[in-house]
């Protein structure tokens, strides 16, 4: 499958066609993500909860999402990789947000970045955009101020706040955003946000009117029990599987039923003989 970019993303929403997302943040998983034929890949900074065991992104620094980077577009290679900028990258100021935009670009060759923030970041949107990358917002339940939003709460539920995401919306799209993704919110708030843009709007936990949906790799397949958001459907139990592998594992080493010949290198023949014969003592 050919790799799309803003334009084809920019096309399916005016004939109604869903966008498929997920993130990876690893070379195996971002090659099983390409071969489904998945969309777009976000390596987001949401790796500091599910693979290091942060208790939320904060902590997430340039240097370690990068590398995760690198290695999905290794595995990925064809398919619409997103980096994903941590806490700290962009809103000290636009000079800071377009240096770090350009280091997943000349790094990890993305095709585009995406940031947390309504209004407040439109001159970094704009700066980045004006820089000549692809930007995508990150309005409603954004991780890196959920110390403002009093944890990882579902946003957008009342009227009030539904408009204001909607003007938080705009601002993006106006500032030169490509794409605005939607975390967190009702259907109804969702729904408003997606018509009321022209770019393409995708959900995480916003419903199912927006123009496509992401899940995080690691709750979809079941691989990470810490906590599960309403919004996670799992369409695998990883985490049941793995444990059940590394029981039967553990059990056939201390039974001696691992390994078999099958899994041994073999000597060179009649070397075994002459070995045992130096040593004095049968192998
Ligand atoms: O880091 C991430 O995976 C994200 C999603 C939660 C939207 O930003």
């Amino acid at each position: 499958m050919a790799k799309k970019s803003v334009l084809d993303f920019a096309d399916m929403k005016r004939k109604g066609e869903k966008v498929t997302w997920i993130t990876a943040y690893d070379f195996p998983t971002a090659m099983l993500v390409e071969q489904a034929g998945i969309d777009m890949i976000l390596v987001g900074d949401s790796v500091g909860m599910v693979v290091y065991g942060y208790p939320g992104t904060l902590p997430v620094t340039m240097d370690q999402i990068m590398f995760h980077t690198e290695a999905v577009r290794r595995g990925a290679p064809n398919t619409f990789v997103v980096g994903d900028m941590p806490f700290l990258s962009y809103q000290k100021s636009v000079s800071d947000a377009i240096e770090n935009a350009g280091r997943f670009y000349k790094e990890a060759n993305v095709d585009a970045v995406k940031l947390e923030g309504g209004k407040r970041v439109t001159a970094q949107v704009r700066g980045i955009v004006d820089s000549g990358m692809v930007v995508i917002g990150h309005i409603g339940l954004t991780p890196q101020s959920s110390a403002q939003l009093g944890g990882f709460k579902a946003q957008g539920n009342t009227a009030a706040a539904a408009v204001a995401l909607i003007e938080d919306a705009k601002a993006i799209e106006e500032a030169g955003a490509s794409i605005l993704l939607v975390e967190g919110v009702p259907p109804e708030t969702g729904k408003a946000i997606t018509q009321a843009l022209s770019i393409p709007v995708y959900g995480i936990g916003a419903g199912p009117h927006c123009d496509g949906q992401l899940l995080i790799v690691s709750d979809m397949l079941g691989m990470f029990e810490v906590f599960t958001p309403k919004f996670v459907k799992k369409y695998a139990d990883l985490a049941g599987a793995i444990r059940q592998a590394f029981g039967e594992y553990a059990r056939e080493i201390r039974e001696g039923k691992f390994p078999t010949d099958d899994y041994c290198y073999k000597m060179k023949a009649g070397e075994a003989e002459k070995l045992a014969t130096m040593l004095g003592q049968s192998l």
